[in-house]
């Protein structure tokens, strides 16, 4: 079976190699799988500090299960005994057979109690960690710059915010496992060294060389780790593009082909999951083999050749097959762990990229920086802009005043920079040089967030989400009354459309309000955008799909606003033109009228 590297190009998730805005440099998700010592140092040092003191109650509570486990076996010398079957005394017998029973089984109940508080904490302790790293991503790509959040793939954050974290919660396990495993594994050791020293000395070499071996496979199982990641991401990222492309994949016809390659993608992960099971199933045996061997062969010895007591063999076997029988689920354990660890690697790597590319930790205490004013006039100085990775500036040293109060028209062919420059003026984008000016004051980074606050936006493909359309209205200004939204309703000749609904506002609009028309969405894009009482107005193609009648609205209320309100208007359509105080034409990002 080919390693996971040797998946075919046709493997490689478009996207996942991408420019960073501002340094160049590129972001990956696992250029190469790193070695698994380093990724579960990372993960330890990750849980350390995320909860040093549950991580410490976690160990203590191991290590009392585990010396529970190994005076219970030490207690089994005199109970052999007391039965009768021990031979020889060996000094350590005062007890009779009524106490030896009791404190045995006080022994099991006491460890059994301890291991259910050390697996109660264990689940918490996950649980906990991977919400936070969860909710730690959530925010810093919500705090993203948004130049870099264009550079990313949407169901890539999905995958790694439920599947990837999903298994970095399993990773956690297996690394409690292990803790535990090693405890009692150490415990069994001391009962066993204290029977034959000689027969633990030839198990621990066994032991070792099975250790030894077993280092190239980790690799094995770590590259098919990464290989899951990477497909997990691919067949997230394939049905998000056919459900949110389903009308387009209808129209083409195209329904047996996103099938198949749906289909190819979970097949592939099924192989990755099987050969996974499949090597860790096979070692087992080679495992379970080798060891029974060695214990057959060793006591052999110790009883003919050395004179071994058979109570001691019996004690000495009991205690080497629980030594045998963790040893084996260790190995498993790390064998799995070493799968997972990729998956936290993602994510890890993911979060620091986007801690890296986030905006001004400033500029989001949105409440410390008050919105700056717009009285007088907005300036633009020179203003010029570089997509990360694109071959051309998208804007090119652009000037311009727009006075409070008017209304200015951006045209221009497609391509030539309007999007841009609106994200600009939305403080979404930071210009690669130049500047904006409120009433002469420089926008600066930190006021940039609190700027967004006085800017209503009705951008080019309007956007609504899976709620009502009082929901959506509301999230431009969560304390507006019922007359307000109606008000605004009106100002986009949207009522009319709103007040049809058998549900009027409370009408649930789908999935980017799918269930609405492109001109209604849009209509509403813009009644939201007035709620918000903004300073400045910047729509993007605001009439792009609505009739002649209902464009004439729009530009009607928009006629009506002048004079109120700044208003910058992107548009194709000339008959936006008349309206307007200015027009700023571009053409390659650059201004010619
Ligand atoms: N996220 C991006 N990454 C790289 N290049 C981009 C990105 N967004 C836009 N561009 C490029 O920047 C240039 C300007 O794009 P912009 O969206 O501003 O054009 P536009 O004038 O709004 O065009 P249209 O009229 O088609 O909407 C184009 O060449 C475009 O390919
Ligand atoms: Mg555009």
């Amino acid at each position: 079976m080919g390693l996971p590297e040797e998946l075919g190009d046709g493997m490689t998730a478009p996207g996942v190699t991408m420019t960073d805005g501002r340094d160049g440099a590129p972001w990956s998700p696992a250029p190469s799988v790193p070695a698994p010592r380093e990724m579960l140092a990372a993960l330890l040092w990750r849980l350390y500090a995320f909860g040093r003191w549950r991580l410490l109650a976690f160990a203590v509570l191991a290590a009392a299960g585990a010396v529970a486990e190994g005076a219970g076996l030490v207690l089994l010398l005199p109970l052999l005994r007391a039965f009768g079957l021990a031979g020889q005394a060996d000094g350590t017998d005062g007890l009779g057979l009524a106490a030896v029973l009791v404190l045995y089984v006080l022994l099991v109940v006491g460890g059994a109690v301890v291991v259910r508080q050390r697996m109660v904490v264990g689940a918490r302790l996950r649980q906990a960690f991977i919400d936070d790293q969860r909710v730690g991503l959530h925010r810093a790509v919500l705090g993203l710059d948004w130049a870099a959040f264009q550079c990313l793939r949407a169901s890539d954050l999905t995958q790694a915010l439920t599947a990837d974290t999903g298994r970095t919660g399993l990773a956690i396990d297996m690394v409690a496992t292990l803790v535990t495993t090693a405890v009692t594994m150490a415990a069994a050791l001391v009962v066993a060294a204290s029977l034959s020293p000689w027969l633990v000395a030839a198990a621990l070499a066994l032991g070792l060389a099975a250790g030894l071996l077993s280092r190239t496979l980790s690799r094995r199982s770590a590259s098919l780790g990464q290989a899951q990641v990477r497909t997990g991401r691919e067949t997230q990222g394939a049905l998000a593009d056919t459900l949110a492309g389903l009308r387009l994949v209808k129209g083409l016809r195209a329904e047996a082909a996103r099938a198949d390659r749906f289909e190819e993608l979970l097949a592939e992960q099924a192989r990755l999951a099987l050969a996974f099971q499949r090597d860790v199933a096979t070692r087992m045996v080679v495992h379970r083999g080798l060891a029974a061997a060695g214990i057959a062969l060793g006591l052999g010895v110790a009883v003919r050749g050395f004179g071994l007591a058979p109570s001691a063999a019996v004690v000495f076997l009991l205690a080497f097959a629980r030594l045998l029988q963790t040893g084996l689920r260790s190995d498993q354990s790390w064998r799995t762990l070493v799968n997972m660890l990729p998956a936290f690697d993602s994510v890890d790597r993911l979060r620091r990229w986007c801690a890296a590319h986030a905006e001004p930790a400033e500029a989001l205490a949105v409440s410390a920086t008050p919105a700056p004013r717009l009285g007088r006039d907005l300036v633009l100085e020179g203003l010029s802009f570089h997509h990360p990775g694109a071959a051309r500036p998208a804007l090119d040293g652009v000037d311009a005043r727009l006075p409070a109060g008017t209304t200015t028209a951006v045209v221009g062919p497609s391509g030539a920079g309007k999007s841009t420059l609106a994200d600009i003026l939305l403080g979404l984008l930071v210009p690669t040089a130049g500047v904006v000016r409120v009433d002469g004051a420089p926008l600066t980074a930190a006021d940039r967030v609190a700027w967004r606050a006085s800017v209503g936006y009705v951008p080019q493909d309007a956007f609504l989400f899976h709620d009502t359309i009082r929901a959506n209205l509301l999230m431009a200004r969560p304390d507006a009354d019922e007359a307000a939204l109606w008000h605004v309703l009106e100002q986009a000749a949207v009522a009319n459309v709103v007040r049809a609904l058998p549900q009027g506002l409370d009408h649930v609009v789908g999935d980017r309000g799918g269930r609405l028309s492109g001109g209604e969405r849009q209509r509403l894009a813009l009644a939201r955008a007035l709620l918000g009482r903004p300073a400045l107005l910047v729509l993007d193609e605001p009439t792009s799909a609505l009739d002649g009648a209902n464009q004439a609205l729009v530009l009607e209320t928009l006629a009506n606003l002048r004079g109120g309100l700044t208003i910058v208007i992107v548009t194709h359509r000339e008959e936006a033109l008349g309206g307007a105080d200015q027009i700023i034409r571009l053409e390659a990002g650059r201004r010619v009228e």
